[in-house]
């Protein structure tokens, strides 16, 4: 950007200040002289005299300013930029290969015909299994059960077994989020207000544990504890952070090694948005090994960091992702949240409430 441009000069005031410049430049040489478009006046000989070396320097000067030497930040408002600046970075976790395309690709491999199958939110695993049913006709039930099964486990394995960058496990201070307390502190306080304060003398039942990396800090508390999840090798990770804990392979819409009114607590941290996810069946599952009395909360993620491209923090994102974008989306969160607390209801869960004064992610919880 040149000089004029910078400073915010309008095109007609330097086109102006060119005419004069160059009319003076001229005036000691051809005063008086018409060119039509411009005259040339005649000066005193005294003011000719000086022009001779003035003239010629603002000239120069006029020249000069010209020259592009201040650096360009224009920011480009257009869609796909603010889209850019919202996005998580490129080498998030996030944004490696989507669980829908290693669960297609995945049974692929096992010569599974998938033409035209989409997995889109909206889509669980029945819905997968059915239309697999369909195109391969040959496949008993129970091989489609295993094929459809272990893809899944092969695409949460992949994407999330192993421990990875976490927004729960990032010291609060530097999320620069105003007021924000650890995260299991909005947990606590979620669990206060469905009367459950005690959690060291209950049965407590976490379903999608994961590698029990973030969740530690508050699963270290219950002293009875038993987690689900369908990556075996996250419960690996698992057993290192909760040696005490009772660890099981299996899915949240069938708790089948969980014994009916068994748990005091049910919780299901970020893992009722996964892809695939059956939300009715899973809450159905919760109903069923609930105590009488017992306590449920689902969590939703609301919060992502946000890093430039080399990798370094510059701040946070609200919302949950949907598939197939990489710009997190509060409504999204909210639309999901709300789903589930659409289900609570229906299923006959009491005092399902909706709690959003968590940074990190929504609860939905209620009583049996
Ligand atoms: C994003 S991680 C969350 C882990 C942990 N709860 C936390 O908040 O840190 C989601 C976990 O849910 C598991 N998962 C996904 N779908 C599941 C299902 N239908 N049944 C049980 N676990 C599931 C994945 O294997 C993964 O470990």
């Amino acid at each position: 950007m040149n000089t004029y441009q910078r400073i915010g000069i309008p095109d007609n005031v330097i086109n102006t200040f060119l005419v004069i410049t160059v009319v003076l430049l001229l005036a000691p040489y051809v005063g008086g002289l018409d060119f039509g478009i411009f005259k040339v006046p005649s000066f005193p000989p005294e003011i000719e005299k000086s022009l001779r070396w003035i003239a010629p320097v603002l000239f120069v000067l006029f020249l000069i300013l010209f020259i592009p030497i201040w650096k360009t930040h224009t920011v480009h408002l257009e869609a796909n930029n603010v889209e850019q600046q919202n996005a998580v970075h490129s080498k998030s976790k996030y944004r490696l290969q989507s669980t829908p395309d290693i669960i297609l690709n995945e049974l692929h491999r096992q010569n599974v015909n998938t033409g035209g199958i989409k997995i889109v939110p909206g889509v669980n695993i029945h819905d997968l299994k059915k239309r697999i049913k369909i195109l391969n006709q040959q496949l008993s039930d129970e091989k489609i059960d295993h094929l459809v099964g272990f893809a899944r486990e092969t695409a949460f394995t992949s994407k999330y077994a192993a421990p990875r960058e976490d927004e729960k496990l990032v010291n609060i201070a530097e999320l620069g989020v105003q007021g924000i307390q650890e995260w299991h502190t909005y947990l606590c306080l979620f669990l206060a207000r469905l009367g459950i304060t005690d959690i060291k003398n209950i049965e407590v039942l976490d379903v999608g544990i994961g590698n029990a990396y973030a969740s530690q800090v508050f699963l270290d508390n219950c002293a009875s504890l038993t987690g689900v999840d369908i990556s075996p090798e996250a419960l690996n990770y698992a057993k290192d952070k909760l040696p005490n804990a009772v660890l099981k392979i299996g899915s949240a819409e069938d708790l089948k090694e969980i014994d009916s009114f068994s748990k005091d607590l049910y919780i299901s941290l970020r893992t009722y948005q996964s892809t695939l996810f059956d939300i009715k069946e899973s809450l159905h599952e919760a109903y069923r090994v609930l105590a009488n009395g017992g306590g449920i909360v689902v969590s939703i993620p609301n919060m992502f960091l946000k890093k430039n491209e080399e990798g370094k923090f510059i701040g946070v994102l609200h919302g949950l992702i949907p598939p197939g974008s990489t710009v997190p989306s509060v409504d999204f969160a909210m639309h999901i949240s709300e789903k589930i607390a659409e289900y609570m209801n229906l299923l006959g869960f009491q005092g399902v409430e909706v709690y959003k004064v968590s940074p990190f992610e929504i609860f939905i919880g209620a009583t049996k």
